[in-house]
């Protein structure tokens, strides 16, 4: 149960209690995307916030539309012009794109009903990024101006909403705050999740073994799930702190700093967490298996094995599972058999709550599509935190923020 989650659905915050037509309204969405040759991919981000950038014209509001786009120093840290041409598409209708350093105050001001003004990427504005409280964030003057020129500010990603950004959280203490469409659809799918009849299963893998292992702390500890199935380098930790040797890897894991984790994976397997008993090397450019007993292999290990992909893929037919990163690396094809099979077994199981950027493109990649999951989240960390039942910074403004009002 995720009390922050259950409080926002229960109060008063969608769309459907705002009055929009003829407002402005400042809408915070997620459009960060896949870049490649310094222009962004279309992506189901894209897609899907668009349907609410429609939702709010159709309505009759003035839209100005904020979101990032990569981060500083990165290749994906570019401009939402392009992106304001992929919404247009989408839309069939115009999308004005502003910098920071226009006129685009006056330019919010002339907007008319149904009107959409998509601003430059957020993290260009030097104090976006300093996680700040919300009041802090509300006393910048940009955001003041912006907010002064604005009747309501609705978050419309669960993406950013662990942020303390001045985007996400600043707006708060101004406006009248609401939730968004996509928002709201992560919350209830999140929620629907946490609350089935049976507590779910949590299969964890992926290439992140730092952040996995903190929400399978917390996972543990608030009693969230029947059982941790772990594979990928999170699986592969768990071997290694039982004290076998996998291999070759073992020093490539060291030279990331992932190796001294081990020992913290064994801790959670003495509890209630699985860990795989064989895995699949690369030996002579071929997938060799090896139980436990045939370690260590002589290549790199690269995804779960037959008995460990068979056994996992039983208990996730049999449950509610939510998953977050792959069983391996799903991209060699000789090594896509684990992950491939824990997303059949999701697809056929009672319910299936997929979360991570990466994990929703590995599946799409493998020929899965949404429909065959119970959701497949638009969010990676923010995921996370809210099926460790973790509060995220945005909400927690919103809920405070919205009581104040009352
Ligand atoms: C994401 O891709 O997870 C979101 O856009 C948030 O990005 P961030 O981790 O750079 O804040």
């Amino acid at each position: 149960m995720n009390e922050q989650i259950r409080e926002v659905l229960s109060r008063k915050l969608t769309l459907e209690n705002a009055e929009l037509e003829n407002r402005t309204v400042i809408l915070r969405v997620d459009l960060n995307s896949p870049v490649k040759n310094k222009k962004p991919l279309m992506s189901k981000r894209i897609i899907e916030h668009s349907k609410t950038i429609k939702k709010l014209s159709d309505l009759g509001a003035k839209v100005v539309v904020l979101s990032h786009q990569g981060r500083p120093g990165r290749e994906d840290f570019i401009s939402l012009k392009e992106h304001a041409k992929l919404i247009e598409k989408i839309l069939g209708k115009e999308v004005r794109f502003c910098t920071w350093d226009g006129p685009f105050l006056k330019k919010i001001e002339e907007l008319g009903p149904g009107e959409i003004i998509l601003m430059e990427n957020t993290r260009f504005l030097p104090f976006e990024s300093s996680e700040e409280n919300p009041e802090k964030h509300a006393a910048q003057p940009l955001i003041k101006e912006l907010a002064k020129r604005a009747n309501l500010f609705v978050l419309d990603a669960l993406s950013v909403a662990h942020r303390k950004h001045a985007s996400v959280v600043g707006f708060i203490p101004l406006l009248m705050s609401f939730i968004g469409p996509v928002l709201e659809k992560e919350l209830r799918a999140i929620s629907n999740a946490l609350e089935q009849e049976e507590k779910p299963i949590f299969c964890l893998g992926g290439a992140k073994p730092e952040d996995t292992l903190k929400v399978a702390k917390k996972v543990m500890n608030k009693h969230l799930a029947k059982a941790i199935l772990f594979c990928g380098i999170p699986g592969e930790l768990c071997i290694i702190g039982s004290k076998m040797k996998i291999g070759p890897k073992e020093k490539w894991l060291k030279e990331k700093g992932m190796l001294e984790l081990a020992s913290e994976y064994r801790k959670l397997i003495e509890v209630s967490a699985y860990a795989p008993v064989d895995l699949a090397f690369e030996e002579n450019y071929e997938r060799v298996e090896r139980t436990l007993a045939m370690f260590p292999g002589k290549g790199f290990s690269y995804d779960i094995g037959s008995y460990t992909a068979e056994y996992y893929a039983s208990i996730i037919r049999k449950n509610p599972v939510i998953m977050n990163g792959t069983a391996g690396m799903y991209e060699k094809e000789d090594f896509a058999y684990g992950t491939r099979k824990l997303f059949e077994a999701a697809s056929k199981s009672k319910h299936a709550l997929l979360g991570g950027g990466d994990t929703a493109s590995a599946a799409f990649s493998l020929g899965f599509k949404n429909e065959e999951f119970s959701y497949v989240s638009l969010s990676g960390k923010a995921f996370l935190k809210a099926v460790a039942c973790e509060p995220l910074a945005a909400l927690d403004a919103i809920l405070t923020f919205s009581s104040n009002r009352k």
